[in-house]
């Protein structure tokens, strides 16, 4: 086994809120990052990814627990540490008044390249994001997806051996998501480990080879995404709605059906192995939904049944 680009045990961040006792963001993580890796952190809105994709990127301190970034401990080389990262922060920070190009150009100067080179880095990364004809463009003129592909383009332009992607497409219609994932998917080819925060399953099952649920600032389960929905979930979902009212009254009646059984405000989840069975099952019962939907699972349902709670509230 390779030695970990990332090493996180019993990781710590609590903050101080004035008049309160301190809030502890991040409780006690523990996970590893392997080289070429793609890892994920899945959880909802305060969570504590951001918090630890910043102690990650060497930008906040931690409170407990011991780091390892490419096996240095932050605490004492957070320059290295940060030469050696790129980071594309959940929120943008580009320079608005400046071109497309002049912000990656001088983002390569901060880290101290040649400006020959930060020219050529340049102009490599515009075609990598498929930004070539925004270069001119101020970024304020640029769409939400550009902006998003522009600040992964700045990121590498120092060739991070680990790129850190915070929410990489929320935001993002459809097409610029899957555009993005593209590009992701090819810097992983290229051995780049990407450490990536999201709350989309699909975002998740497509990125990531391993990933931790995280909820409160703890580590709720772990594995591939596949993994995750073989141990925590059935293998297909059927979704039934019997209108709002009566979803609750209905639930009783299901029994049996399935191996467990989700009333959630808007839909009954049924957890079976054979959708078209359970709804079979359903009208032998004379149970007839409004509407019914069979699939298969999904990191969402593992999400649900760890925490009791859906994913995006
Ligand atoms: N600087 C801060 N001071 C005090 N509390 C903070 C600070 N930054 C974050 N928090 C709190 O820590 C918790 C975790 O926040 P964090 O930003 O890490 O969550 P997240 O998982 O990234 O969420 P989101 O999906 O909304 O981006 C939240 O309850 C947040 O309010
Ligand atoms: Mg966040």
């Amino acid at each position: 086994m390779p030695a970990p680009v990332i090493a996180a045990t019993d990781l710590v961040k609590t903050y101080r809120v004035k008049g309160k006792p301190d809030f502890v963001a991040v409780d006690g993580l523990s996970f590893e990052v392997a080289p070429g890796e793609s890892f994920g952190l899945l959880g909802p809105n305060g969570a504590g990814k951001s918090t630890t994709m910043k102690m990650i990127g060497a930008v906040s301190t931690r409170t407990g627990g011991s780091l390892k970034i490419l096996g240095l401990d932050p605490d004492r080389y957070g320059p290295e540490i940060r030469s050696r990262l790129g980071v594309v922060p959940q929120q943008d920070n580009l320079d608005g008044e400046l071109n497309a190009r002049e912000n990656l150009y001088i983002y390569g100067r901060y880290f101290g390249l040649p400006a020959k080179v930060c020219h050529q880095k340049a102009d490599e990364l515009l075609a990598f994001a498929q930004l070539q004809d925004k270069a001119k463009s101020k970024v304020d003129e640029l769409s939400g997806g550009m902006k998003r592909r522009l600040t992964i383009a700045r990121g590498l332009i120092n060739d991070p051996r680990i790129l850190l992607l915070d929410e990489p497409t929320t935001g993002l219609d459809p097409q610029a998501r899957h555009i993005l994932w593209d590009r992701l998917f090819r810097l992983k080819e290229r051995g780049t480990t990407l450490v990536l925060t999201t709350h989309y399953m699909d975002e998740a099952e497509q990125l990531c080879d391993r990933l931790v649920v995280v909820d409160h600032g703890k580590i709720m389960a772990e594995g591939t995404p596949a993994s995750l929905i073989r141990e925590h979930s059935s293998r297909e979902v059927l979704e039934v709605r019997f209108g709002s009212d009566r979803n609750a009254e209905v639930a009783p009646h299901l029994e049996g059906v399935g191996e467990r059984v989700d009333v959630l405000p808007d839909r009954i989840l049924i957890y079976t192995h054979d959708g078209d069975a359970a709804l079979a099952a359903l009208a032998e019962r004379s149970l007839h939904p409004v509407t019914s939907l069979v699939r298969r699972s999904s990191l969402e349902d593992v999400f649900l049944r760890l925490t009791g709670r859906s994913l995006i509230e």
